[in-house]
């Protein structure tokens, strides 16, 4: 995380507790996700993660993403990617409202890890189909393990491919995808790649959560370019999370948001 993206977003944002939002559609939007006042039930991807957290067993993870190789892998702990790379408090909270709010009938995220965020997204819709795509193939296996250990093994799929070698073919075998989570692979390069894809596939009622938006420089840049696209009709940032509308019945315009 860099201090300037962390200043800028600070000084930029404005548009909080949904006072100042303009478009009816989106002012709903805020009030039912990232401001809502609702209760909801967060026990399933959270009593996962509390019993993650206590896991000392080791898997082997693939290296892969901005920092992998694609090839090594290294011994680590169910606790430590719990803790690391898992989705957890407010942020992990605002998938499951997103998904709650939006009730996407095909969700598809790239990157399961152990499942957490996955199971954020499937509690706020059970009706949904979750697809969820992980390279590294102990990880894929410990969070399927746990996905058939909650009955939810129809309603999952957890694919054990690299994002590339299946990202296009699943788009094209499932048009009606509604929210995507892209959380994995955070180069430039990559998430404008996934970005283009998403826009070449997906239906315009679909919406976009990319996830570490300003974890590094390069994913800030993805991130400036991807507000400034034509598809982009809506554009909402936290300082973590983007998310991108492309129905163009919105009123076109980016909110920052101190969340
Ligand atoms: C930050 S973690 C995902 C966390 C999860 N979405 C959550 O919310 O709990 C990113 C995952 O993406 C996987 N990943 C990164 N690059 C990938 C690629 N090119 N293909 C497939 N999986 C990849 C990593 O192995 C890692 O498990």
């Amino acid at each position: 995380m860099d201090i300037v993206f962390a200043l800028k977003h600070f000084f930029l944002s404005g548009h909080y507790n949904g006072h100042r939002v303009h478009s009816p559609n989106i002012f709903n939007f805020f009030l039912g996700t990232l401001f809502s006042k609702e209760s909801f039930d967060y026990s399933l991807a959270e009593d996962c993660r509390k019993k993650f957290l206590n896991n000392n067993s080791s898997i082997n993870v693939l290296s892969i993403g901005a920092k992998g190789d694609g090839k090594s892998t290294e011994k680590k702990r169910i606790s430590d990617i719990a803790k690391k790379s898992s989705s957890y408090g407010k942020y992990g909270r605002l998938l499951q409202r997103i998904s709650s709010y939006l009730k996407p009938q095909k969700i598809l995220e790239l990157g399961t890890s152990l499942g957490i965020g996955t199971l954020y997204l499937y509690a706020g819709e059970k009706n949904a189909k979750v697809i969820t795509l992980e390279a590294s193939t102990e990880t894929a296996e410990f969070a399927k393990n746990n996905f058939k250990s909650l009955n939810l093994e129809n309603n999952i799929e957890c694919i054990n491919k690299a994002f590339d070698s299946v990202f296009e073919t699943i788009l094209q075998q499932n048009p009606d995808i509604e929210l995507f989570y892209v959380d994995g692979n955070h180069t430039f390069e990559a998430t404008i790649r996934y970005y283009n894809l998403i826009c070449k596939y997906a239906l315009k009622t679909s919406v976009v959560i990319f996830d570490d938006i300003n974890w590094s420089r390069e994913m800030s840049k993805a991130w400036s370019e991807i507000k400034k696209t034509k598809e982009c009709i809506v554009s909402i940032e936290t300082f973590r999370m983007g998310i991108v509308f492309f129905d163009n019945n919105l009123t076109q315009k980016n909110y920052i948001v101190r969340y």
